[in-house]
């Protein structure tokens, strides 16, 4: 007979590997839709602040269970035309990464805040793990590609999360890049459009209202 701590631990791999499995076939089912291109995205707009929080912690269990903290810092107020379960996989498959190949005992930092005038929205996603190399930063985001260290370990992983990641926010009209974190570790930022504000009137209008002016 096996001890009770043992059959807990045994529940706790199964248990994580069924995680680790959904979020594989979520991201295969995502690609196969998309490689027939039925991927069909409804943006709508969204309050960023709150989905962001929503999905960070709905994942605050499964980091608690790696003694991982998280924490946020969170601009509320801003709204983008984005699908909401297209924006919850990026997430996700972010907070996966910084889980996976961050440091034991770390605190990931989930943060969202305007840019470039109230015009876009910045998401970012910090861990204190190694980071990743600048000569990688562009590979990274191709299909099956691991860095190097990662390559056979036991940090299970088959290099299609990031580049979900990187169709879904150019279905968005937006960018992603890996940078260095405060500190240590990595940092992935999701920049995305907000809604149109009043006075981003088409040029057209602006060149209208301009002449109006000065004749
Ligand atoms: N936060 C991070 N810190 C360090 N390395 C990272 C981080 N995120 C990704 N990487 C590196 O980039 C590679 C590609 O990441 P990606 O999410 O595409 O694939 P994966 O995690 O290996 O597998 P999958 O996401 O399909 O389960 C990873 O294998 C890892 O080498
Ligand atoms: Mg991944």
């Amino acid at each position: 007979m096996r001890s009770e701590t043992e059959q807990m631990r045994s529940l706790e791999i199964i248990d994580q590997e069924a995680r680790r499995l959904t979020h594989l076939v979520e991201n295969l089912l995502h690609f196969s839709r998309s490689e027939r291109q039925i991927a069909r995205l409804s943006p709508a707009p969204t309050a960023l602040a709150q989905l962001v929080r929503q999905t960070v912690e709905a994942f605050t269990p499964l980091a608690a269970a790696r003694g991982v903290a998280l924490a946020t810092e969170l601009h509320d107020g801003l709204v983008a035309p984005v699908d909401a379960d297209a924006l919850r996989q990026m997430l996700l498959n972010l907070l996966d990464n910084a889980v996976k190949y961050g440091s034991e005992e770390q605190t990931i930092t989930v943060g969202l805040r305007a840019s470039e005038r109230g015009r876009r929205a910045r998401i970012w996603v910090d861990d204190q793990g190694p980071g990743i190399p600048a000569a990688d930063r562009e590979r990274i985001w191709d299909r099956f590609w691991r860095l190097e260290r990662d390559r056979g370990s036991a940090v299970a992983g088959t290099g299609i999360g990031l580049s979900v990641v990187r169709e879904l926010v150019a279905l968005h009209d937006g960018r992603v890049w890996a940078e260095d974190a405060p500190g240590r570790g990595a940092r992935f930022v999701i920049d995305l459009p907000l809604m149109p504000q009043a006075e981003d009137a088409p040029e057209g209008e602006h060149e209208r209202a301009d002449a109006g002016v000065t004749a």
